[in-house]
């Protein structure tokens, strides 16, 4: 009797089969998944990553509560027409302090991984007030209410904190300065702006994004995210090839 015999057996029984082939699946995707989560250099690391300013961590959870992610990808695909749309393909390591990704799997509206600097804060401001006044075709929502809420930051300690654990390399000094570096962002003319430069680097772009010298809105918060989306690396001088790329 030679193993064919029983592989009949196998094949005349769907649920043994579904059973059998489950295992054998099960197996392939360990094998292959597995390694990924304990192997180091799974994400190579990148010059020019930071984790997120206080302030762009608000915007950023602002874009979740509003669902933007459902008309909206964060995911550049290393294809012709994408690159030459949107610039050069996303990196693993630019998604590597966002708890949850946004790549999203959708795109309604055009990808957002490389938006930063493609527009003014102005721009920004008047799409998210009213998108058919910029773009008669559009059909993104407004946001304009954005512009009346004030951004309290009593919990933004705690969310520093939470991205610790999860391991965003935030300092206990970026921790202590939370709150302060928060306000700082969107306030150009306060004293606090150099810590924020100091602990994030000059990559932290600080300007009265809403237009309201006053007050720091969730329309500020929100715009600061979206100007720093796709701008950390420096991608005239990126070479994915170079060693001296990765630290
Ligand atoms: C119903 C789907 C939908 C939702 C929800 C949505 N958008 Fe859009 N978005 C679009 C469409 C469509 C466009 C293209 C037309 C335009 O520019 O308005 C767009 C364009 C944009 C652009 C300009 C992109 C570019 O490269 O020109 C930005 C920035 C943007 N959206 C941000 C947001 C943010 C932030 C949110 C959440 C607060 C959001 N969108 C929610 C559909 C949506």
């Amino acid at each position: 009797m030679s193993i064919w015999t029983h592989h009949k057996k196998i094949e005349k029984n769907a649920t043994l089969l579904l059973v059998l082939s489950f295992i054998v699946v099960a197996i392939g995707g360990l094998v292959e998944i597995a390694p990924l989560f304990y192997l180091q250099n799974t994400i190579e690391k990148v010059q020019g990553m930071r984790p997120y300013t206080p302030l762009e961590l608000v915007g950023r959870n602002v874009y979740i509560r509003e669902g933007c992610y459902l008309c909206h990808s964060q995911m550049v695909r290393p294809m012709r027409d994408e690159v030459e749309r949107y610039g050069h393909f996303s990196l693993a390591a630019e998604s590597m302090y966002d708890h949850p990704f946004q790549w999203g799997s959708k795109r309604t509206g055009p990808d957002l991984a490389r938006v930063g600097g493609k527009y003014s804060n102005d721009w920004h401001r008047q799409h998210l007030i009213a998108p058919r006044s910029l773009v008669p075709e559009s059909i993104m929502p407004g946001y304009a209410f954005l512009m009346e809420r004030d951004v309290d930051g009593r919990d933004i300690v705690d969310h520093l904190r939470a991205n610790v654990t999860v391991g965003v390399p935030y300092t206990e000094e970026m921790i202590r300065n939370a709150q302060r570096d928060l306000f700082a962002q969107a306030r150009p003319d306060s004293g606090d702006v150099d810590g924020l430069i100091e602990r994030y680097g000059d990559t932290a772009v600080v300007a009265d994004f809403d237009g309201q010298p006053n007050r720091v809105t969730e329309m500020d918060a929100l715009i600061a995210y979206l100007q720093m989306l796709g701008t950390l690396v420096d991608f005239s001088t990126y070479d994915a090839t170079a060693r001296e790329n990765l630290r």
